[in-house]
């Protein structure tokens, strides 16, 4: 079952704006995407992107953008070392955007054309993602020369795995994205499915929260014992412990072991532009790792759970456009609180945590 795209939804790309966080990184897209010399656009916090791979492998992301006029780099060519331009033939490094040619300048000329630089952001693979580190408006090529913060990446806890990859455009802002991942009492009327759990099993729930570096830490618990995934890693009888961190500015991972088993995934919610995000989801797993069909079943349940989300948020997006009031309530909603105060310090660049230590909350799921 595809996952439904904000337009055949009929709901317009037009909602309440978010404030974004600049200077980390962001997925853009699958670097199974990066073909030979091909070039590939995405869109990140409202900055329109060309992505390719080099010859010699490396992932590079410039501004779709030609610093001589402006036409979308993507228009022109890319040979695997340098990309040009449709409109005057430019040349750039990619990885620097560094021009190396520009084929008009005669012997007259003094111009310099390697003083001449295309605006291109750092860009890592990892976990078959091309993250994407954004800077500020204003702060442009700065970011090549400032140390960076470390690229995220899933964890794993051996060298043999299976991995799994979803995604899904939502028709909201990047702040209702994420405080819709981290809710806990949604889950019942919006996943409610045969094979996850019924309305009938909601009960009261209590939740060990700790502060984490610009983030929060769910503690390890042994998880609810009527969902499904969790039966299935209880099979091998062993006390299965669960970690779900969130962190700043979009991430959240949850860590599930029992013994020398274990499921990780990373979870983002990336603002597309400042009222449009995309759910992305990686992750991997040494359960069953010799099962074939494993991977295949993983990603049936997954990309379903994803949809009933999406689904959930393309009606909550009708909402939204009305612009109505809203409010967050205690305890259920209180993960949302910290996150818009966790925010709300980065953005203001100062070190404040809304949690003073570890706290219980307490709801029905
Ligand atoms: S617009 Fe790109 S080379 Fe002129
Ligand atoms: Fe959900």
């Amino acid at each position: 079952m595809p996952l439904l795209t904000t337009t055949e939804a009929g709901v317009p790309i037009q909602g309440p704006s978010a404030t974004l966080i600049y200077d980390d990184w962001y997925p853009a897209l699958r670097t199974d995407q990066l073909l030979k010399g091909k070039l590939v656009t995405a869109m990140l916090l409202g900055i329109p992107l060309v992505l390719g791979r080099r010859h010699d492998g490396r992932v590079f992301a410039m501004r779709d953008s030609c610093p001589h006029r402006g036409i979308p780099l993507s228009y022109g060519w890319f040979d695997g070392n340098h990309v040009t331009c449709r409109y005057h033939g430019w040349e750039f490094e990619p990885c620097s955007g560094r021009c190396e040619l520009i084929p008009s300048l005669s012997t007259h000329d003094h111009l310099d054309a390697t003083k001449i630089y295309a605006s291109a952001y750092p860009c890592e693979e990892r976990d078959g993602h091309a993250w994407v580190y954004v800077p500020g408006p204003g702060s442009g090529k700065r970011a090549q020369g400032v140390e960076l913060r470390p690229v995220p990446e899933l964890a794993k806890f051996g060298p043999r795995y299976r991995t799994a990859f979803l995604t899904a455009d939502l028709p909201c802002n990047v702040d209702h994205g994420i405080i819709g991942l981290m809710d806990p009492a949604h889950g019942p009327f919006v996943h409610q499915a045969w094979w996850w759990r019924s309305r009938a099993s909601i009960r009261e729930k209590t939740k060990k929260f700790e502060p984490i570096a610009e983030g929060f830490r769910m503690s390890a618990h042994a998880p609810s014992a009527n969902s499904a995934p969790y039966k299935l890693l209880g099979v091998y009888g062993q006390p299965v412990e669960t970690t779900i961190d969130f962190v700043l500015p979009n991430r959240r991972t949850e860590i599930i072991r029992a013994g020398d088993k274990w499921f990780s995934s990373l979870t983002t919610v990336t603002p597309v532009t400042a009222s449009t995000c995309r759910i992305d989801v990686i992750a991997a797993w040494n359960v069953f790792y010799w099962v074939p069909f494993l991977t295949p079943i993983a990603k049936f349940f997954g990309a379903k759970f994803v949809r009933q989300d999406q689904e959930t948020m393309i009606q909550q997006a009708e909402g939204l456009r009305h612009n109505p009031s809203l409010m967050l309530i205690d305890d259920a909603d209180k993960p949302a609180k910290w996150y818009f105060a966790l925010k709300q310090a980065r953005l203001d660049g100062i070190e404040k945590h809304p949690m003073d230590g570890p706290v219980e909350l307490h709801w029905r799921s």
